[in-house]
């Protein structure tokens, strides 16, 4: 039998000399299914799947049915396990010259399996590391934002000592107004069970002006309403504090007011600014704003603290917010130290700090950036040194489609 891979060409324009070079194994099979040619790839592969058995037997793999319907269709392709070996066997019936032919190519695809399986498993496990790293970076946000917490604790215990203070000696005050107003009430009493009441008058006035009543009806009110405010206070401040320290797992982003989580973000680092910082609020119109309100609230805790921090002594935080084209955006300017060009290229990068040990980690740019990244947004920064740094952070009032529910 000639084989064309390892002659020379043969005259005319034989088709199946373009075989004889081919990786794949092919047969040229007559009508009564015998091998009538073959390329030098079918005994190599023959020799791996069949080994001692000549390469004709590589038909015998291909199931009876598939001839049926390659002669039906033109066309039957599969594949076949011989011997470790994994083939590709695609079979094409025809006619060449009124005389039934097929085609058969065999391709030893069991690399490709092997490596296909292998590309799986790094698939897989890269899957696994990605999973396992955001896992980490969600507890590296939920520890920064603790840690941040942590600072903060003295200035809010402050926060919640004071009113609690306040409304502790009110409490003291009011005892002693009931006390007073017990007192008056016996005298009353006393009074109307005396055989003259009339007579008692000038006692219960003068008791009346002794206990200061007078005086009382006018506090009593002013203490209640004080004390009150004091418990409602404390009250937002625990309520500001859950909500900050809130981790929304898997949840999805949701339509927020970020007026509100600015708010309740001033309240918690509020005793950390008020002695050196005046804040002037801008507040333009601001549509509900699709987010995990919770972080962004970290993050604009981030930039108060950093602002604060950057003003020694004395100096204005203005806030600003508005929103155009579909983004809404706050935007941070204060009277700070300012960051000199060199630092400004790298205060986004994680553990970057020029404060002392301490005082800075150097995580809260780099937590802010990742949050409002995963938020589609972004974070624009201008500062001069010796005059002061703006930071404005910019988020889409609604995520991109499926955003919400993905990040
Ligand atoms: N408003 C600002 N004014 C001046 N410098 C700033 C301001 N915000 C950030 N920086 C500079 O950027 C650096 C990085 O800020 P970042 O918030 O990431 O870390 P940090 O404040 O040093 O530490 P951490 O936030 O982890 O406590 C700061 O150390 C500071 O040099
Ligand atoms: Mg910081």
């Amino acid at each position: 039998m000639s084989q064309p891979g390892d002659t020379a060409p043969p005259r005319g324009e034989d088709i199946f000399w373009a075989f004889g070079k081919s990786e794949n194994a092919v047969m040229l099979v007559d009508g009564d299914g015998r091998m009538t040619r073959a390329n030098p790839s079918t005994n190599a592969l023959a020799a791996r799947a069949l080994p001692g058995e000549p390469s004709e037997r590589l038909l015998g793999l291909i199931p009876a049915d598939a001839w049926t319907i390659a002669r039906d269709t033109g066309r039957w392709a599969g594949e076949i396990a011989a011997n470790e070996v994994v083939i590709e066997i695609v079979l094409h019936c025809g006619e060449r010259e009124g005389v039934a032919q097929s085609v058969v190519t065999f391709d030893d695809v069991s690399l490709r399996n092997a490596r296909q399986i292998e590309l799986q498993q790094r698939h897989d496990e890269l899957h696994a590391a990605h999973r396992r790293l955001a896992g980490a970076q969600e507890q590296l946000l939920q520890s920064e934002k603790m840690a941040s917490i942590g600072l903060l604790a003295a200035g809010v215990a402050h926060e919640i000592n004071n009113p609690i203070g306040y409304v502790h000696s009110n409490l003291g005050t009011l005892q002693e107004y009931i006390g007073a107003l017990f007192a008056l009430i016996e005298c009353h009493e006393s009074a109307l069970q005396s055989g003259d009441p009339v007579s008692r008058r000038g006692d219960v006035l003068a008791k009346r002006e002794r206990l200061d009543i007078d005086f009382i009806f006018g506090d009593l009110p002013k203490l209640m309403a004080e004390s009150r405010e004091g418990i409602e206070r404390v009250t937002k401040i625990v309520q500001d504090l859950k909500e900050f320290s809130y981790v929304g797992r898997g949840e999805e982003m949701r339509p927020s007011d970020l007026h509100k989580g600015l708010e309740s973000t001033l309240n918690i680092v509020w005793n950390d600014l008020k002695y050196k910082v005046r804040v002037e609020k801008h507040y333009g119109d601001l549509p509900l704003v699709e987010c995990h309100l919770s972080e962004i609230n970290q993050v604009l805790m981030s930039l108060l603290i950093n602002a604060g921090q950057s003003i020694e002594t004395r100096g204005s935080i203005d806030i600003a917010t508005g929103a155009e084209n579909g983004e809404a955006w706050i935007s941070l300017t204060d009277t700070g130290c300012g960051i000199a060009p060199e630092v400004l290229q790298r205060i986004f990068e994680p553990f970057f700090t020029t404060k002392p040990i301490g005082r800075g980690t150097g995580l809260g740019l780099a937590i802010a950036y990742s949050i409002v990244t995963k938020h589609h947004g972004r974070i624009e920064v201008s500062s001069q040194p010796g005059i002061g740094s703006t930071f404005r952070v910019v988020l889409p009032v609604v995520q991109p489609a499926g955003a919400a529910a993905s990040a």
